[in-house]
């Protein structure tokens, strides 16, 4: 059912002999399609318009290793760029690198992944399938949570405006029975996890009664720990060759070269290193299409700062990412704070920025306060001193570091996840439309002329060749206007210019807007103007400064 009119449209231009209605409906469609289905559609519509394929697909695939088109390489780039420029460009104090991939295997020694990059997991032993003991665990309290959601709804609808959530939560008899359980499974397992106690992870699973969703049944085995970094080996000849890891973050390559790049860029205290790459773990549990991959990049930042200041440079930082994130203008509410309980090893301090994607409120980027773990750890165990010297103290000291960290690819799909619209128009027709941030969009302008003959190709080819070098533009020639119209609204075009029979009397065109489809005939000079106002990064760029 069709329930929220968007958007009211006035069209009043018209397009060489292209029917025009004067006033367009667009409902939003999505209010009929449950999160399953939509994110079922994204995933599709992203193969089919050339933005994401299987890996290896010719051979069936391969598990949570993913490729990009045509078009999903600029959304990419697009993102990477913007996160590069606000954080490389904006900041005199950042400088990038790009280091290897392959890092001398002690490295992992000194950063703790050897010994505790793990996940707990356990195989049942009927369907033969294995999964994350912890992912278990939280799925069978997710559905715990979803039961207390529903009776929260329940009192919503008898309700109506006269409902109050809060109160509801902590006087409701069965939600405070339901949160009582939840609060003591989470309490002991993470006791468990603490502890190191296996065997108690076991239990938890089995005293829950948790079913394998294949098999049926709870025979399981012990619960293990699974190291995540892919190893491989270096060297020629099986004697020589050691056991190295596929960097499992890209964070370490920072840390390693800190002294290179603060000596030879004579950066003061406080200045930070970024990077992006590709990253690399054994996921045990791979799902959610681009959320959680084998192969994946990371955009990270390591900022070095004085000891005992890293709290307040922690602050700032979650500020000036949250900021980020809001700056692509998507709607309230869509990101919020999840503050970690449970410390990674090098941390004083965690969060995450959460994005809501199609399948609820998942992690998107990670701020730590890293204290001085790394490089202290590089100093033992590579016997080099990795300490900066202040020349405002006169000494010399390990500096603490605060760290962005962000997934491109789980950015991607919190860009295509909201920008996805199914929109059904007045006259009855359809369209998918990638409501994409005019910088970010993979295309930024479709040059179409009307017809393929009476000298329109040329004019527009001639229009084509001056904007190219300065935007990714699309000539595209095949089919009715109508249906490149719908081909470029899928795939998040913010413009399309098109050039018809008046084009060649008075030089002027019919420009299309995506997000409205409202049209206007503009002189061919402005065509510049307008692309370089609209999709130019440095307008969202110049908000967060
Ligand atoms: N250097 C810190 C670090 O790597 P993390 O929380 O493990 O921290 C940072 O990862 C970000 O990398 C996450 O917030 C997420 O966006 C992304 N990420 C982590 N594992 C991923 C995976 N398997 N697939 C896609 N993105 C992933």
């Amino acid at each position: 059912m069709l329930k929220h009119p968007v958007n009211i449209i006035i069209r009043g231009w018209r397009c060489g002999n292209y029917p025009i209605l004067t006033a367009i409906y667009i409902f939003a469609a999505m209010a009929s399609t449950s999160n399953e289905d939509l994110f079922k559609n994204i995933i599709s519509h992203s193969r089919e318009y050339g933005f994401i394929f299987q890996s290896s697909e010719i051979y069936d695939g391969l598990s949570a290793v993913y490729d990009y088109g045509q078009n999903g390489v600029e959304l990419k780039k697009n993102i990477r760029d913007y996160w590069w420029k606000s954080m490389v460009q904006l900041h005199e104090n950042i400088v990038g690198i790009d280091a290897a991939i392959f890092m001398h295997p002690t490295t992992w020694k000194a950063s703790g992944h050897v010994d505790a990059f793990n996940d707990p997991l356990v195989d049942n032993k009927d369907s033969r399938k294995r999964y994350r003991a912890d992912v278990l665990i939280e799925d069978h309290v997710a559905k715990m949570e979803a039961k207390i959601q529903k009776e929260v709804e329940k009192a919503r609808t008898r309700f109506g405006d006269a409902f109050n959530e809060h109160q509801f939560r902590a006087t409701h008899v069965r939600v405070l029975e339901i949160q009582q359980k939840i609060d003591a499974i989470n309490q002991r397992f993470k006791t468990a996890l603490e502890t190191g106690n296996l065997e108690e992870v076991r239990k938890i699973i089995l005293d829950l009664e948790i079913a394998c969703p294949v098999s049926g049944t709870r025979n399981w085995t012990e619960v293990r720990q699974f190291n995540l970094m892919f190893s491989t080996q270096m060297g020629s000849v099986s004697e020589d060759a050691s056991t190295i890891y596929l960097r499992p973050e890209t964070a370490q390559g920072i840390f390693v070269n800190f002294l290179n790049v603060q000596k030879t860029g004579r950066m003061k205290i406080p200045f930070g290193i970024a990077q992006t790459g590709k990253a690399f773990r054994n996921e045990i549990v791979a799902r959610q299409f681009i959320f959680r991959m084998r192969e994946f990049e990371q955009m990270e930042m390591q900022y070095f700062v004085k000891p005992g200041t890293e709290m307040e440079w922690y602050h700032t930082w979650k500020e000036t990412r949250m900021n980020w994130h809001r700056s692509l203008g998507f709607p309230e509410g869509k990101h919020r704070f999840h503050d970690h309980l449970k410390l990674a090893h090098y941390a004083n301090a965690a969060c995450d920025i959460e994005f809501e994607f199609p399948f609820g409120f998942k992690e998107l980027e990670g701020i730590h306060s890293r204290t001085d773990f790394d490089l202290g750890n590089h100093e033992k165990f590579s016997g080099k001193k990795l300490q900066y010297f202040d020349p405002d103290l006169n000494q010399g000291y390990i500096p603490y570091v605060v760290e962005t960290s962000i997934g491109l690819d789980r950015m991607f799909l919190a860009v295509l996840s909201q920008s996805y619209h199914e929109e059904k128009l007045e006259d009855g027709s359809e369209r998918v439309v990638l409501r994409i941030p005019s910088f970010l969009a993979p295309v930024k302008c479709a040059v179409l002329p009307l017809v393929k003959k009476d000298g329109l190709p040329e004019k527009a080819r001639e229009i084509m060749d001056r904007i190219k070098f300065d935007h990714l533009c699309m000539y595209e020639e095949k089919d009715s206007i109508g249906k490149r119209y719908r081909r470029q609204d899928a795939i998040g075009t913010p413009f399309c210019i098109t050039i018809d029979h008046e084009t060649l009397q008075d030089n002027s065109v019919t420009i299309r807007y995506r997000d409205t489809m409202l049209q206007e005939r503009i002189p061919v000079t402005q065509v510049e103007e307008i692309l370089m106002e609209k999709v130019d990064m440095a307008t969202p760029l110049r908000q967060l400064t």
